[in-house]
């Protein structure tokens, strides 16, 4: 909505967070000839407490929606090809407790309806096992469904790959707290969004200013009625060379009655990493009335802004509890090893899992790219062309449509998603929980 007059490619463009939205939308926007791009962010990416980062990203493209399911392909061959370095084919596998789950049926039918090789279903998991020799689970409960073409990424070094790609293109980086937002500046006059002020108080004005902070979003602008952050834990797991030869032959696993899904040990590194993709937990940030400008006075769901939220390694004891019950579940062998890292890893939910990429409809100046819903950074190597064909508001009919930046109406739900979600409701972490991330 609204910024009727295209951007100008002169134009300054500040934008916020070094993460899959804003990294990519700066490369693009940058190929298409825009000369006057800068990306901040609170640290040089890949950012360590970002959403986008850490060892690994499934990339699968069934998926219960077609547009989803399109685009998936589409960076599936990006990932073969221009990222081909940073992506591992080791095939990827649904399990589902009940006879009929209705995201997999779902999936099935898209698949049918796009004229796909359909996934291949085993009523008994255990009939992988002759393609995957190193499953050792018990899988004989669960149905499986099985697409040989996905597997995963390492997400840090892709992006670190995508931000080198937006270097040698022109485009500025500014990271620490001169590239840490505190505001954004409006216009008195207009309310137009003129620029950001940073945390060493300095102003950099804009044209244009494209927000893309992931879960920290509510800190900067209220979007609380369509996208909200929770977190959601993640485990690591130190292998020797031995163990992760033992797991070669082993798919990116789902199981969607729990939610949890592990990934084959990182070549090289021999990290084993399990994760949950569930309701999660909330925080409480804000409130804190210090008057500097910001939104702290609102309370909202977020992680830290100031400091790392990555150096604590601190899960609550029900998500630990969770993820060593999935390993006995998926990878009974080494549940028992210690973690060598945890972490909650942050969501930026929306109601129906679509993305949020649009202008603001009350906010002139300000472009908006977020609200991964946890499934957004397969779409790495062709995200950018669909954000920015939103952002110079040439986008198709149904892509505008379906990540329009809603106005609240005010009996928002956040934490619909697209059904794919599995594990406990949404829990807002104690104050004690809290301190310790
Ligand atoms: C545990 C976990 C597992 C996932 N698994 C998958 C998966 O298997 N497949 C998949 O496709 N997707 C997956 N996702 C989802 C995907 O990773 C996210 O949708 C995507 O990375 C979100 O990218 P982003 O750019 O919105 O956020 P981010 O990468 O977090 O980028 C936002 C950036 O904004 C910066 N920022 C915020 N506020 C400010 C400020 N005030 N000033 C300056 N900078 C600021 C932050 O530092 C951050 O770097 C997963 C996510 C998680 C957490
Ligand atoms: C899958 O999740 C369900 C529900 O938590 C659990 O009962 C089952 O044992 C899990 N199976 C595997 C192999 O993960």
């Amino acid at each position: 909505m609204a910024s009727n007059t295209p951007p100008s490619k002169t134009d300054r463009i500040l934008i916020i967070g070094a993460g899959v939205f804003g990294l990519s939308i700066a490369l693009e926007l940058a190929t298409r000839g825009y000369q006057n791009l800068t990306v901040l962010d609170r640290y040089p990416p890949p950012v360590p407490d970002g959403s986008s980062v850490d060892i690994s990203r499934i990339i699968r493209s069934d998926y219960a929606d077609p547009v989803y399911s399109q685009m998936a392909r589409e960076a599936l061959s990006g990932w073969k090809s221009d990222y081909a370095a940073h992506y591992h084919h080791s095939g990827f596998v649904m399990l589902s407790e009940t006879p009929s789950n209705p995201y997999i049926s779902q999936v099935l039918q898209i698949a049918r309806a796009q004229g796909r090789r359909p996934l291949d279903e085993y009523p008994n998991a255990n009939g992988l096992k002759p393609t995957y020799p190193s499953i050792q689970a018990d899988l004989h409960a669960l149905k499986a469904y099985h697409n040989p073409d996905g597997g995963w990424a390492d997400a840090a070094s892709s992006i670190r790959h995508l931000a080198h790609r937006c270097r040698l293109a022109g485009v500025s980086f500014i990271t620490g707290p001169r590239g840490t937002v505190i505001s954004l500046r409006k216009s008195p006059a207009t309310q137009r969004v003129v620029g950001v002020t940073v945390r060493t108080g300095e102003h950099l004005p804009a044209a244009h200013v494209i927000l893309a902070t992931g879960a920290w979003s509510n800190l900067l602008v209220d979007l609380a009625h369509t996208a909200s952050a929770s977190g959601q834990p993640v485990g690591f797991i130190q292998l020797n060379d031995a163990e992760a030869e033992s797991l070669r032959r082993f798919p990116v696993m789902i199981n969607l009655t729990s939610g949890i899904f592990c990934f084959p040990p990182t070549p090289g590194t021999n990290v084993l990493k399990v994760a949950r993709h569930s309701y999660g937990f909330a925080t409480r940030m804000g409130g804190d009335g210090d008057g500097d400008g910001g939104r702290e006075e609102v309370v909202v769901s977020a992680p830290k802004r100031d400091e790392s939220n990555a150096v604590s390694a601190f899960l609550p004891q029900d998500a630990d509890d969770a993820l060593r019950q999935g390993l006995r579940q998926l990878v009974p062998q080494f549940a028992h090893y210690p973690w060598s890292n945890r972490r909650l890893c942050w969501y930026t939910d929306t109601p129906e899992g679509d993305f949020v990429v649009d202008w603001h409809p009350g906010l002139e100046g300000l472009f908006v790219a977020t609200g991964g819903a946890g499934h957004a950074f397969k779409f790495l190597p062709v995200l950018g062309r669909y954000t920015a064909d939103c952002f110079e508001n040439c986008a198709p009919d149904n892509i505008r449509r379906k990540w329009r930046l809603r106005v609240p109406v005010g009996d928002e739900k956040v934490k619909i998603g697209d059904g794919s979600r599995a594990g406990p409701p949404l829990r807002t972490l104690t104050a004690a929980e809290q301190s310790k991330l």
